[in-house]
């Protein structure tokens, strides 16, 4: 086994400085943008060591950033030059089911060589990523993803709009994916695909550029299989003014972790330094250490300030009164040092030995993996609250297809105004009340967002209909 910690988070010495240029996506005559995955190579590593073989969109990891209106369409053809089957996911998207990009319950995968249309409205505004929804948990590790920034339609005066994906690789020892471990029932069982090397949009310990006193706007999404980033900064003073794309009132940032779980963002706002070749940094916390994984360098004469924007709030329905509430529990067991003893798998009753051959480890409800019927069927308008119970002894980040979900209770403790998430993030044993107005008509999976766990059992499904 290949010593996994050599690499563990070591920022690059010396890092150059990088720009990140816009990328130009030239649309087609008929409107559609060509989003094209294949396998490519990537300098994961530092500038001049090895370059990785990955798997991306673009030929770019990440993937090229897509920007929408708020109530505009996104259309995106979709080409798969990978060696196999793959879909499009975007994710936190309350969009149109049909292009909701999941294998086998809202599209067949998209087979090597072909291609498939994806054509939507984006309703809110925010941050937005979008990743394979088909096999995820190899093909979100080998680098497919990107950033999708639903524009608001009167757009905030901020002085530099910065996406940051942060992702978590596992390389070996010469910079390579470690391939032979994907998959390994070892993370399907306990905490998923944790890796040893952290890039912020690709890269090893970038060096950004942002405007000398200037109002700059963070958007980060969390591409990691597996890891929960603990998120710090240094010497940068902020709020957070979104959660998974929708408005937050600013938290101050400057001595919080943020934790982000597996698919989360936050947007960040802060003003950079009032004087040029200042540095703030973005740092993750590792067992014991903060370790920069990037750095925000002002550049440029000084600029005017200007105030902090307001960010105006999605239109979500609200919650309506939760006594006419439908209630669904979530029960989530299994996992190393769990006490599940068998599970239903494929229609049978599994011990836990059988299970793992299978390559499972984990049930909701006593069930691994979608089965055919939906874990509850809601009516269109109708409020739901599902009561997840996280009886194991691992964190997982529960994820809600084509809605956003908020927390009203959290062990035991009545929550009020919690922040619309699309991901909520449990700790071992605790138990957390979502509710969520079912406005959305389809097919909408909810999966732990940790991919080992979701291909070893963590995933179900509900249905909205009219
Ligand atoms: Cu980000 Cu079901 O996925
Ligand atoms: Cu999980």
């Amino acid at each position: 086994m290949v010593n996994l910690n050599r690499r563990q988070f070591i920022s690059a010495l010396g890092a150059s400085a990088l720009t990140l240029p816009p990328i130009r996506l030239a649309k087609a005559d008929d409107g559609f943008i060509p989003l094209r995955a294949s396998a490519t190579k990537a300098q994961l590593l530092a500038p001049g060591e090895a370059q990785t073989n990955v798997w991306a969109y673009g030929k770019s990891v990440p993937g090229p950033v897509l920007r929408v209106r708020q109530g505009e369409r996104l259309k995106v053809r979709f080409f798969n030059d990978l060696p196999q089957a793959s879909t499009v996911h975007w994710h936190g998207i309350r969009i149109d089911n049909a292009m909701d990009g999941v294998a086998g319950l809202t599209q067949a995968a998209v087979p090597p060589g072909q291609s498939f249309e994806y054509d939507f409205v984006a309703p809110d505004a925010g941050t937005y990523w979008y990743h394979p929804h088909s096999r995820t948990w190899e093909q979100l590790a080998r680098g497919l993803y990107g950033m999708l920034i639903v524009e608001e339609r009167t757009a905030p005066d901020f002085d530099l709009d910065l996406p940051l994906i942060i992702d978590d690789w596992r390389l070996d020892e010469a910079g390579a994916i470690h391939e032979a471990s994907l998959g390994a029932m070892m993370d399907k069982s306990h905490a998923g695909r944790l890796g040893n090397w952290v890039t912020v949009n690709g890269a090893s310990g970038p060096v950004l550029k942002v405007p000398t006193n200037g109002l700059v706007r963070l958007r980060m999404a969390n591409a990691s299989n597996a890891r929960v980033l603990r998120l710090k900064t240094a010497n940068l003073k902020g709020k957070v003014i979104a959660l998974d794309g929708q408005p937050v009132l600013g938290s101050a940032v400057d001595s919080e972790t943020i934790p982000l779980a597996p698919s989360q963002r936050v947007d960040i706002a802060f003003r950079a330094a009032a004087e040029p070749d200042q540095s703030s940094e973005l740092l993750v916390q590792a067992g014991d250490k903060n370790i920069s994984v990037a750095t925000l360098q002002t550049t440029g004469a000084a600029i005017e300030a200007r105030e902090f924007p307001q960010l105006p709030a999605n239109s979500i329905a609200p919650l309506g009164n939760l006594q006419d509430a439908m209630s669904v529990d979530l029960h989530m067991e299994g996992g190393a040092m769990g006490t599940m003893r068998e599970a239903t798998f494929n229609g049978q009753v599994l011990s836990i030995r059988e299970l793992v051959r299978a390559g499972q480890a984990w049930a909701f409800n006593g069930i691994a993996g979608r089965t055919e019927d939906p874990l509850f069927r809601a009516r269109r308008g109708q409020t739901v609250i599902v009561k997840m119970i996280n009886d194991t002894a691992w964190p997982h980040a529960m994820h809600f297809h084509g809605h956003h979900v908020r927390t009203i209770e959290k062990n035991g403790t009545l929550v009020d105004n919690a922040p619309w998430r699309d991901t909520e993030l449990l700790e071992r044993g605790e138990t957390v009340k979502v509710a969520f107005p079912a406005e959305n008509v389809g097919k909408w999976m909810i999966h732990c967002h940790m991919l080992e766990h979701q291909a070893a059992g963590m995933a179900t499904w509900f249905e909205v209909s009219v």
